[in-house]
Formats: C-alpha cells, structure tokens, sequence
C-alpha cells in the first residue's frame, strides 16, 4: 500500500532525510518516533505531497506522489499543526466546504456520518471559533477521512490535547484501524505509539536506526531503552 524507497531530502547543504526506506501494508499502522528536528514532519509532508523530495520515490496505493499528486491527495487524509478549519464557519459549513472540493456524493448524509464518528454531532452548528483544542482536533479528524480515505497520516496528533481528548483521539483511531485504514503516525508518546501500531520506526537524524514489528517490543520501557540507545548520536 505504502512504499518509502531511498528518500533523501536536502535543504539548501544540509540533509534532512538520508536514504529512508519502509513498507506498510494495507490495514498496518506504523509509528515513526524521533527527537525534534529528525525529519519526521518532512517524511510526512512529501509523502502528503507537500514536499518535494530530492531522490527516492514514494508510492501510496500504487501512485507516485510525484507523478499522481492529485490521485494520492484523493486516497490520503491528512492530520497536522494545520487544521484546515474555518473559525468563522460551523462544524458542519466546514466539513460540508471540504465535502464539496472532494465531490462527495450525498454529501450532507456523510457530513453528519463523520460527526458522529468523531463525537460531535452535537456541535454541528456550532461555530469552530468557540471550539476548544480538542473539538477542533476532532473536526480536522472529521475532515480528513471525510473522503474516506484509505491512508491516513498524522503528525503529532496528541500534541496539546488533554486526557479526555486523547482517550477520545484513541478510541476514533481505534475505530478507524478496525476498518482497514492504513495509517503513518509521527508521536513523541511511546506508550500511545506502541498501544496502537503494528510498526514502529525510529527516525534519528534523518537516518531510520531502528524499524520493526511493535510485537517484537515487550512493553514501554523496552521501548523507551531503545529509544535512547538510538536517538544517541
Ligand atoms: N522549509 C525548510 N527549509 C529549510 N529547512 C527546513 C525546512 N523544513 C524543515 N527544515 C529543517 O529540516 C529539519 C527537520 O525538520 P522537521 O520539521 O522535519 O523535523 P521533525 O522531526 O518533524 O521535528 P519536531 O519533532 O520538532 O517536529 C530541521 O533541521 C528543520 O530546520
Ligand atoms: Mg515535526
């Protein structure tokens, strides 16, 4: 479903990421950790199409996301620190905007569907002005599988959330997952990382120093020593 192959990013002289290879397959969910400034968000964004990578080649669902960006935007849902939301429309005017770029058939059923899905068909008209961190995460959430996508890829996506938003996060992705989405997850939380992934890379430097199963993980602290062995420089 997914292939990463031999992707280097350069900035000017400096190289962000340098020869990054893996695979998920259809259905997996695959965590990549790593300190601040390892090129995580930059993996995301060329695999989102946002970024130009300098070599290497990404495919998402058998589309080059540099030939076909238009056809991997299509198959993708995308979480970021860019929420895409309008403050001064409601939770269902914001969802119903995107539902029409994406010529969502029966559009309104599929506005109130995801709503649910993500706990806040009671908010729908609402504006997004006065919604709290986590109602707006949700609405981003809302929004990017709106399409249904078949990929989802999330930067960050428990970074200022409190408890309950993050149990609820959880429980949506969990759902999600269930229904055989395939998903690219970048967190600094290695318990919530290792809870939900099938996969976990860890990403140092633009380098990936460690990739594996989760099961071969025992528990948090083993991931966590693994962590620290390979974020060493
Ligand atoms: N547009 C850009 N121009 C120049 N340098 C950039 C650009 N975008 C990112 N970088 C650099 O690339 C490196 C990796 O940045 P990136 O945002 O991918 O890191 P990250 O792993 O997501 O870090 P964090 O955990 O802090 O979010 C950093 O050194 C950053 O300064
Ligand atoms: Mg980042």
């Amino acid at each position: 479903m997914i292939h990463v192959h031999d992707i280097t990013k350069n900035f000017g002289s400096m190289t962000v990421l340098d020869n990054v290879n893996f695979s998920a397959r259809g259905g997996e969910f695959l965590t990549i950790v790593g300190p601040n400034g390892a090129g995580k968000t930059t993996l995301i964004k060329i695999m989102a199409t946002l970024v130009n990578a300098t070599g290497g080649t990404v495919e998402i669902g058998g589309f080059d996301v540099k030939k076909s960006p238009e056809k991997v935007r299509g198959i993708i849902g995308v979480i970021s620190h860019n929420t895409y939301l309008y403050n001064e429309l409601t939770a269902g005017e914001n969802l119903k905007f995107f539902g029409k770029m994406y010529a969502i058939p029966e559009n309104d059923r599929r506005v109130d569907e995801v709503l649910g899905e993500t706990g806040l068909a009671d908010r729908k008209h609402d504006r997004v002005g006065t919604f709290s961190r986590g109602m707006k995460q949700r609405l981003s959430i809302a929004r990017a599988i709106l399409h249904k996508p078949a990929v989802l890829l999330l930067d960050e996506p428990y970074t200022g959330l409190d408890q309950q938003a993050s149990a609820s996060l959880e429980s949506v992705l969990n759902s999600l997952t269930g229904s055989g989405i395939t998903t690219i997850m970048i967190s600094h939380d290695l318990k919530r990382s290792l809870a939900l992934s099938d996969q976990v890379m860890i990403l140092t430097s633009g380098t990936v120093r460690y990739h594996a199963p989760a099961s071969k993980i025992a528990d948090v602290a083993e991931f966590q020593a693994l962590y620290e062995r390979y974020t060493r420089n």
